[in-house]
């Protein structure tokens, strides 16, 4: 398997692939790599002769030092898995924060015509600089054809879409469905620190997602959204930080649901000092 610690070496192979008329798919992200991850690998491999794979814990899109800290690091298990999909079709790029960022480790600020200023945007401070910094920059060094981002965070799919749109980066940017856990947990890199009583009651996430969109087929978003409150305001184990009703162009809360547009439930939970995030369409 080609593992790539700097971009100079990865920029030559790109180009030895790229003169033989390869194409090339990219799944950026920060590892700690679970079968979510390796759903939009597979993808990118069925549409693609190469993917290449970043595993890079970006500094800049931490708005809580804490959590850049403990965030999972677990370059050899990541490498192991990729193994088992694709020895020879699969590159890795696990660059240092210097081999990206030099001595400057700043992120660049980003209009993404206001859909950074919704949910996420809300409550991390900065974090959608920092992901437009390193994902434009990732985008400059690997040159896919196509990339892949899951609907696990799906704010963050429609400002990459955004951002290729803007910049006119040649770029198709893929979207890939989320991938959960038998119980319905939505896997993620921080479910492996979740204490086993916070692991236990995580589903409670999910299953509340699912009552909530049945429950949108009848009743207002207002409503909806006061039940799941009350769902979260008396659990021992589950702190809810937001639960939102949008619409999945403009990202906006819905006042007045409409047959035309399409909306989706985005929801923040905290367990313990874990942030959980999870989202359901709705119609
Ligand atoms: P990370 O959280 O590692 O996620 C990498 C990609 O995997 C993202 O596109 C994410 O949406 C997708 N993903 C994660 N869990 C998933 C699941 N359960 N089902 C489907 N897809 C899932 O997102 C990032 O890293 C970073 O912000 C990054 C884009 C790499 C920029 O640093």
């Amino acid at each position: 398997m080609k593992i790539f610690k700097n971009k100079i070496d990865l920029i030559k192979y790109v180009d030895s692939l790229k003169s033989e008329k390869n194409t090339l798919g990219f799944v950026p992200t920060m590892g700690a790599l679970h079968q979510g991850h390796a759903s939009l690998i597979i993808k990118g491999l069925e549409q693609n002769d190469f993917v290449g794979v970043s595993v890079f814990v970006n500094p800049t899109q931490f708005d809580n030092k804490e959590d850049l800290i403990k965030y999972p690091r677990t370059l050899d298990n990541d490498v192991a898995l990729l193994k088992t999909i694709s020895e020879e079709k699969v590159i890795v790029y696990a660059p240092t924060v210097e081999d990206i960022y030099g001595e400057n480790v700043v992120s660049t600020s980003f209009s993404y015509d206001g859909l950074e200023h919704e949910m996420e945007g809300r409550f991390r401070d900065g974090h959608f600089d920092g992901v437009g910094t390193i994902v434009k920059r990732l985008f400059e060094i690997v040159r896919p054809d196509k990339a892949y981002f899951g609907e696990k965070d799906f704010q963050q799919l429609m400002i990459i879409k955004k951002l290729v749109e803007k910049y006119n980066i040649p770029v198709t940017v893929i979207g890939c469905k989320i991938h959960r856990e038998k119980d319905g947990l939505a896997m993620s890199s921080r479910n492996t620190r979740l204490k086993p009583a916070y692991r236990a009651a995580a589903p409670f996430i999910f299953k509340t997602l699912q009552t909530a969109k049945e429950k949108f087929a009848t009743k207002s978003a207002n409503k909806v959204t006061e039940w799941v409150n009350k769902q979260f305001a008396n659990h021992d184990l589950l702190a809810l930080e937001y639960f939102i009703i949008a619409d999945i162009k403009t990202l906006k809360t819905v006042k007045r649901k409409s047959n035309k547009k399409s909306y989706r439930a985005f929801i923040a939970v905290y367990a313990d000092d874990i942030r959980l995030i999870d989202n359901i369409a709705l119609n």
